[in-house]
């Protein structure tokens, strides 16, 4: 048994990394600020040290890390456009709340620290799929915050000998993902306006793709990353190596559903990539990864959560 600091635990991927943990048998501490997350996404596992506090804040990190062997590092504002309107806010959880954790389990001599990295790092790099070695081109103050702290990441090892990982994720969609504001994924915002029998909103044409991933695909590819001797240092993506466009997803989703219901289009966000796939032959390699859930059955299960989660969203 190993003791695991999950940090933004309270929400979507991090809830589902400390579900993962306790059922492996080991120990989990939380530290979220509640800014995106949700007590109640932790509610089914009490077994959790739940802590409430800002990244920002490095005396919370210095004390949310003692005693702790391997931090997942999940903690920060997600979204592209919430970054492209507001990028000092973002930036304080994603860049300063990173390096605030960095320092911290540095200082603390933790094992190993996996970092949630992103895919929007890669930006419009005009090959795909996208491999680690491409140059990154970011496209939003999200896509660069992102970046920034994984940078931080590999600089640490390379300074401090701190081990660290950062995992690429690829719109990571399921369970728990909130669907409650119009920054939320997309997955969860089509999902819930076609259970409503709403029509959906899609920015652009809807010929942007995106490699869409289920969720418990992500927990598998970090929790390999803790582990995995030849990772520390590096830079992982983690998807399932297929790409969907929105208008295709939809169909897909109004197939499962059996509706047809049709989206409106609104105006390109800006700071949005068009085109995402992820070359996943480095995760196979390094961590012996490889998918488990394609995209129709985690359409199917996380449609399934929609339609009986009124009261938790
Ligand atoms: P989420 O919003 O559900 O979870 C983020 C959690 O971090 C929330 O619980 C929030 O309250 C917490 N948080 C934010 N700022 C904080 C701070 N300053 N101090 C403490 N807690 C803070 O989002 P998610 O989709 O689960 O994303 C988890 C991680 O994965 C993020 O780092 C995100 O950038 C990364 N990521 C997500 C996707 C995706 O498609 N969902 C893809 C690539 C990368
Ligand atoms: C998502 C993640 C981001 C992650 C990145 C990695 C969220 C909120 N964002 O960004 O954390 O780092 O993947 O690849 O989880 N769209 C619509 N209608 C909507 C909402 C969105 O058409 O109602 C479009 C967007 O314009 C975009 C696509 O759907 O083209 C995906 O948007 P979104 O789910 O916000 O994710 P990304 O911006 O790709």
């Amino acid at each position: 048994m190993s003791h695991y600091l999950v940090t933004g635990g309270a929400g979507f991927i991090g809830s589902h990394l400390a579900t993962e943990l306790v059922a492996r048998g080991h120990r989990v501490r939380v530290l979220d600020n509640l800014s995106t997350g949700h007590r109640h996404n932790l509610a089914h596992i009490p077994q959790v040290e739940f802590v409430e506090g800002d990244l920002a804040d490095l005396a919370a990190c210095q004390r949310a890390v003692e005693g702790i062997e391997y931090v997942l590092h999940q903690a920060a504002i997600p979204s592209v456009p919430r970054s492209v309107s507001d990028p000092i806010t973002s930036n304080r959880s994603n860049v300063d709340g990173s390096l605030n954790i960095l320092v911290a389990a540095r200082d603390a001599k933790v094992r190993r620290l996996v970092y949630a990295g992103s895919s929007s790092a890669y930006g419009d790099t005009p090959t795909l799929p996208k491999r680690e070695d491409m140059p990154t081109a970011p496209l939003s103050p999200y896509a660069l915050q992102k970046l920034v702290a994984e940078q931080y990441c590999q600089m640490f090892t390379q300074l401090y000998g701190l081990e660290t990982v950062t995992i690429r994720y690829f719109n990571v969609f399921g369970p728990r993902q909130d669907p409650g504001s119009p920054y939320s994924g997309v997955i969860s915002l089509f999902c819930t306006a076609l259970l409503g029998r709403q029509r959906p909103k899609v920015y652009g044409d809807g010929g942007q793709t995106r490699a869409f991933t289920f969720v418990a695909n992500v927990v598998d590819g970090v929790l390999r990353a803790c582990e995995a001797p030849a990772a520390s240092g590096e830079v992982i993506n983690v998807a399932t190596g297929g790409r969907i466009s929105l208008n295709d997803l939809l169909t897909t989703i109004n197939a499962i559903l059996g509706t047809s219901i049709e989206p409106i289009y609104e105006e390109a966000r800006l700071g949005d990539v068009r085109d995402s796939q992820a070359d996943i032959s480095k995760a196979a390699r390094l961590l012996g990864y490889a998918p488990s859930v394609d995209l129709e059955e985690g359409l199917r299960r996380t449609l399934e959560w929609c339609a009986h989660s009124e009261v938790r969203t």
